[in-house]
């Protein structure tokens, strides 16, 4: 029977820029050279280069995950203070864990970079080991943030794929795609691979990510500086702005919450009631938070108010209520507005249990050392300001 010539396969492989090499291996090492001896002239002194403790390292790798570096830089100093080592950081409370987190965000980072601490630590390890299996076992560890610890702490050539390279990488390779779709992130991830350095795989995976940083930027990139310019196809469009394609972002959704600031007491004696949540909570588990709950934009937030009142004490009310002003945040795709109210309580009545049962008046000190999340955080400062 006469065959038909088949397309090429659309599912499995990218959709490319006319003219790049057909197998990335072509690239390699023509293309490792220049990126390493970029990086060891232009990269920046940042805290985490400076050491080779796999330990500090993977640190600075979770924390770089969803956050700016100039963010970062603050945060792993006073972490790795307060937790010098990973024996350390395994025998800490997870409440003090989340608290050096806070106002990082993204806090199940924290919980699984403590998780998996306490279990290399129970297995009789006092650092991450250079066995990629056993790594891949622990919660949190993807495949990026595995192989960014073992080639920069122990010199294994395993290949890195975070926002920053897959952009370089996308462009040198002229993958005109949606990185996000999962046969192009398998075909990046296969390529990363074939282009790896074996020579010095923690230099070459730093300069990708320091390349996307610095140079080839999502939307100026500066193919006039670029030590990668000569191999790269998206250069040679004209347009390497506009690879790779950009995944649709989701529709931002608006709520508005109110939020009720508890306080029993006056002057320094004056307590607050929070609650902590669930560890189960798909967001900020663990952390302690003051009452709150949507309202509708049908309800005044007076209403919203005593809804809530009525729900926590059906028996009780407070004995002044005050508007202490508006908190925003947003966080992935909400955007949350919350509406806080001071009560003042006469005693501290015990709330009616809800689904969040860890219910406590707490002293100023208390939530000094407690984990809030950042909006929370931003409440208590408004309401803590409070001239009463
Ligand atoms: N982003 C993720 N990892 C990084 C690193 N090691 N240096 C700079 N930016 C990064």
């Amino acid at each position: 029977m006469a065959r038909t010539p088949r397309e090429p396969n659309r599912l499995s492989s990218p959709r490319r820029v006319a003219g790049s090499v057909d197998d990335p291996a072509e690239l390699a090492p023509a293309v490792s050279r220049p990126l390493v001896a970029w990086f060891k002239k232009t990269a920046r002194d940042l805290p985490w280069r400076q050491t080779k403790d796999a330990y500090r390292i993977w640190v600075s790798e979770v924390m770089l995950q969803q956050t700016q570096v100039k963010t970062v830089i603050g945060y792993f100093h006073a972490f790795l203070d307060l937790f010098p080592t990973m024996k350390a950081l395994a025998a800490a409370p997870e409440e003090k864990v989340l608290r050096a987190w806070e106002g990082l965000g993204y806090y199940r980072r924290a919980r699984n970079l403590h998780a998996a601490a306490k279990m290399l630590v129970k297995h009789g390890h006092d650092n991450l080991p250079p066995d990629p299996v056993l790594l891949s076992t622990l919660p949190g560890m993807g495949e990026y943030t595995r192989n960014a610890v073992l080639s920069q702490a122990h010199g294994l050539a395993l290949p890195i794929i975070e926002a920053n390279s897959q952009r370089v990488l996308c462009r040198i390779l002229g993958v005109q795609d949606d990185p996000a779709r999962g046969p192009v992130k398998k075909w990046l991830w296969q390529s990363a691979a074939k282009l790896v350095c074996h020579s010095d795989p923690s230099a070459y995976n730093q300069a990708l990510m320091e390349l996307g940083a610095l140079v080839c930027t999502p939307q100026k990139p500066g193919c006039l500086i670029c030590p990668a310019r000569p191999w790269c196809s998206a250069s040679k469009t004209g347009e390497p702005e506009s690879i790779p394609l950009k995944s649709e972002r989701p529709a931002i959704t608006r709520v508005w919450e109110v939020c009720m600031a508890a306080c029993s007491g006056s002057g320094t004696h004056r307590c607050w009631l929070l609650f902590r949540r669930p560890a189960t909570a798909s967001r900020w588990a663990g952390l302690w938070e003051f009452a709150h709950q949507p309202m509708s934009q049908r309800d005044t937030p007076r209403d919203a108010l005593y809804s809530l009142i009525q729900q926590l004490f059906p028996s009780d009310k407070p004995v002044e209520t005050w508007n202490a002003g508006k908190v925003q945040h947003a966080i992935t795709r909400y955007q949350v507005k919350l509406r806080v109210e001071v009560a003042q309580w006469e005693g501290k009545p015990a709330p009616q249990l809800t689904e969040h049962d860890a219910w406590a008046w707490l002293s100023p000190a208390e939530i000094a050392t407690l984990p809030l999340s950042a909006p929370q955080r931003r409440v208590w400062e408004m309401v803590s300001a409070m001239p009463f």
